[in-house]
């Protein structure tokens, strides 16, 4: 086990190191975000591209009910986790503000549209595809070593928090975006899943060799539940089947390859949460969640709210916290602190191979 390398360092090695130690213990470990748009924090309002979230009604519920760039009527996962660390929310990695003292929170490298392949999310042009989103995270390490000495990064990036949020796009805006695809012409979807794993896994390696030691790494939801696809692929309102079998396929995978990797380290750096059981929960039983409807997106338009984007013109329903779909492929605020309370508590039917509370107590005895 590796346990020791998550050990707080007490020694102050000038009274400026000291200090920033003191601060960053309590003000809660560093939090680092890579993926699409389920946790991206606004990176893309900063890019040229189709894939953002900048408009009303985006942001309708946030604190400053502005849109921010997620996609979300409100907080989206990562501000959620980071309620639970007790850290502020990360900064999009593009932000002019994310300087200074602000670095030392962590940053969210995430952009929407992206996945496991490069060529996942070329309709929308410019957006940070996964192997720019670690490389800007060396350069943030490089910022960050300029402010508190390399050693004292090395430590912030060790006992940090990472999550991890690929896999959807690249069959919504890949495999299945068009009936004969390039790559469903090139692959059966057996053999593209395993593609896109052999590809995760280097993705998972590569950010284990940037030092990071706890890493949540979510599957995907139900693909084929959400409105977006119920307007397009589903006949009487039951899940889109292929969408649902790629799921099904990958979901599996991604844990086996999860516990390879832990146990070729022989430590437990990767967490798989099983996002496509936390869904499910309130898509199979969305009463049981309060929830009126897990079908019907609140913003959109179209059979369930499902087709297009949500934009300013798009119906909006007037009380957020009972629709499971803030838009036709994201969850509302709601839903997302329903998933967040099971990254902390869930058994290890949803948190393999423990939940984030357990991993917070781990490290804070170390
Ligand atoms: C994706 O692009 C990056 C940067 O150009 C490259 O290093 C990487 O090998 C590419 N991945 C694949 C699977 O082609
Ligand atoms: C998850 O959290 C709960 C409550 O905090 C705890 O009792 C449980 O044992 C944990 N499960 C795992 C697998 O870590």
């Amino acid at each position: 086990m590796d346990e020791s390398k998550n050990q707080k360092g007490f020694v102050c090695f000038t009274v400026f190191i000291c200090l920033q130690m003191l601060m960053s213990q309590t003000e809660g470990r560093a939090f680092f975000v890579f993926g699409d748009s389920l946790v991206d924090n606004g990176n893309n309002n900063y890019l040229l591209t189709t894939a953002r979230a900048d408009a009303y009604p985006y942001g309708i519920d946030y604190p400053t009910h502005r849109p921010t760039g997620r996609f979300s009527n409100g907080l989206n996962i990562p501000d959620l986790i980071s309620e639970q660390i007790g850290s502020e929310p990360t900064l999009p990695y593009l932000s002019p503000q994310l300087d200074g003292e602000r670095l030392l929170v962590g940053a969210n490298f995430a952009s929407a549209g992206i996945g496991i392949l490069n060529d996942t999310g070329i309709q929308f042009v410019n957006i940070i595809r996964i192997s720019r989103q670690l490389q800007y995270f060396m350069q943030y390490q490089q910022r960050v070593s300029a402010l508190i000495g390399e050693e004292e990064t090395q430590r912030l990036v060790n006992q940090a928090l990472f999550l991890i949020t690929l896999g959807g796009n690249d069959f919504v805006n890949n495999y299945f975006l068009v009936p004969f695809s390039a790559r469903s012409r090139q692959f059966a979807l057996p053999d593209y899943v395993v593609y896109l794993i052999s590809e995760y896994r280097k993705i998972l390696v590569r950010l284990y060799e940037l030092g990071a030691r706890r890493v949540l790494v979510t599957g995907t939801g139900p693909l084929g539940c959400v409105p977006a696809e119920l307007a397009q692929h589903s006949r009487n309102g039951e899940c889109a089947v292929e969408l649902q079998r790629a799921s099904d396929l990958f979901n599996p995978q991604l844990v086996q390859l999860v516990n390879q990797l832990n146990s070729e380290i022989g430590s437990v750096i990767f967490i798989s949460a099983n996002a496509f059981a936390m869904n499910m929960d309130f898509i199979g039983n969305p009463q049981a969640y309060g929830f009126v409807t897990s079908k019907v997106a609140c913003c959109g338009q179209g059979p369930y709210n499902g087709i297009g984007l949500c934009t300013p013109a798009s119906n909006l329903c007037p009380n957020r916290n009972i629709y499971a779909f803030w838009d036709p492929f994201h969850p509302s605020e709601r839903a997302n602190r329903l998933i967040v309370q099971t990254f902390m508590i869930g058994s290890t039917k949803y948190m393999h191979p423990m939940n984030l509370s357990t991993i917070m107590l781990l490290d804070s005895r170390t």
